[in-house]
């Protein structure tokens, strides 16, 4: 559990509460390169509860400006993307991907008040068709996390987004608990395992409570759930959390597709998952494309749930499926086919998640012996937070892009080794190289 006063500090996201502070020194990632083009419609974004407007000026940078123009507030989602510019339709003040003030068409060619005017702007950069902002205070920014897919190709990854109406840290702490997945997601019939291997659904059907093991890193949490498997040897996977909204969890199989995901706080009590699936040593296959797509494979939304396309923030990444209508569920085919009943993989996350209430309160969970890695990384984001605010201290891992260079795993291992040691090279995200897990 924690306390009522840690819960308002690790949900609270706006400018001047503690954990927004500290998310706002962190890059975040929130927009494909394709969902804006050069001189293209504006687009409605909000995150950390700032409304915000993304555009592609003519030169093709993308810039993120405030959503209330400077001169009397109308919103700059109406403006006129043209010439280098986001042009206010209210009274055609016109605004670059910096901030300044570039035209001021209703006030005299003489006066100089347009130097004294500029935007809230924050800078942009895109890798690997996903655009980042920095919405803190260090100038210059500090450099991109390591991520090894940001070094990949596009046709070696599938990104895809999702909003989900409970606060981030909430939605997050679904990746970091490896328990709940001989349940939620599992099928009653042992063959749709998601591991696809009859043996590893197998051990995740007889052992249905791992032993967890956390390590504390400099990017974040290294956690390793073990479980019980034939011939005195165990089962590990093991999950990455990397500050502050990274999560990488275990792959399946030779030659493995690999998943990061960042859960994105719009504001306090919805947050977007942006995710990329992805094969560090080829392009993907068209095989695999189709599979991460599936409803029973993927955390993406499947193509039949997505909800029409709005133009509020992130209105292009909801789905059919939510709070109003059960997330699907089916009883006759939770009784019969599936632990949830509910059709899509990331719906079984959401649908107890978003069951909570938007923010949890917190002070009344019974956390036990398989909550170990929730409590630590918890604890890593509150420490960060007070060190911040009481004294100031910015993290270290902010500056050490390299130390993101990291991956998930899953691998049996005899029953007496230490997982973490085992997989010291394993957890390196070196190019070109892509070891088998079980
Ligand atoms: S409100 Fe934008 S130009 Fe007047
Ligand atoms: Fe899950």
């Amino acid at each position: 559990m924690l306390s009522a006063r840690d819960n308002e500090l690790i949900t609270r996201v706006g400018s001047g509460t503690p954990i927004g502070d500290l998310l706002r020194l962190y890059w975040i990632p929130f927009l494909f390169s394709w969902e804006v083009t050069a001189d293209g419609n504006p687009e409605r974004v909000r995150l950390l509860g700032e409304d915000l407007i993304a555009f592609r000026d003519t030169a093709g940078t993308v810039g993120l400006i405030q959503n209330n123009c400077p001169h009397r507030g109308a919103s700059l989602f109406f403006g006129r993307n043209e010439e280098a510019g986001l042009r206010c339709v209210y009274h055609g003040w016109k605004f670059d991907v910096a901030g300044r003030c570039v035209d001021m068409p209703n006030e005299p060619a003489e006066s100089d008040f347009r130097t004294k005017v500029s935007a809230r702007v924050y800078p942009c950069l895109e890798r690997a068709g996903v655009v980042w902002v920095y919405m803190g205070p260090q100038n210059p920014p500090p450099p991109l996390p390591g991520l090894e897919w940001l070094d990949l190709p596009e046709d070696h990854l599938v990104a895809s987004k999702r909003v989900q109406d409970t606060n981030w840290v909430q939605a997050m702490e679904g990746d970091v608990d490896q328990s709940h997945l001989s349940f939620t997601h599992s099928s009653l019939r042992p063959a749709e395992d998601p591991s696809d291997d009859p043996r590893i659904a197998q051990i995740r059907k007889l052992d249905k409570h791992p032993r967890f093991e956390v390590v504390r890193t400099r990017y974040g949490t290294c956690i390793g759930a073990g479980r019980k498997a034939p011939d005195d040897q165990r089962y590990w996977r093991i999950t990455q959390h990397l500050m502050p909204f990274h999560t990488m969890t275990g792959p399946y199989g030779k030659e493995p597709l690999r998943n990061w995901r960042a859960w994105v706080p719009i504001d306090d009590t919805t947050c977007v998952v942006i995710g990329v699936t992805f094969q560090p040593r080829r392009p993907l296959t068209v095989d695999e494309r189709t599979r991460v797509r599936t409803p029973t494979w993927s955390w993406t939304i499947a193509p039949e749930h997505r909800a029409p396309p709005t133009s509020r923030a992130f209105g292009r990444w909801r789905s059919s499926l939510g709070a109003h209508n059960d997330f699907g569920i089916d009883r006759r085919v939770q009784r019969t086919e599936t632990f949830s009943g509910i059709p899509e993989f990331w719906a079984q996350d959401a649908a107890p998640q978003v069951g909570m209430g938007p923010i949890f309160d917190r002070t009344t969970e019974r956390l036990g012996t398989s909550d170990l890695a929730i409590i630590a990384v918890r604890r890593r984001l509150l420490e960060s937070a007070r060190a911040l605010q009481d004294g100031g201290v910015v993290p270290g891992e902010i500056f050490d892009p390299a130390c993101y260079a990291v991956r998930s795993d899953a691998l049996l291992l005899g029953a007496d080794e230490s997982w973490f040691e085992a997989t010291t090279e394993r957890r390196k995200a070196i190019a070109g190289v892509n070891p088998d897990c079980a």
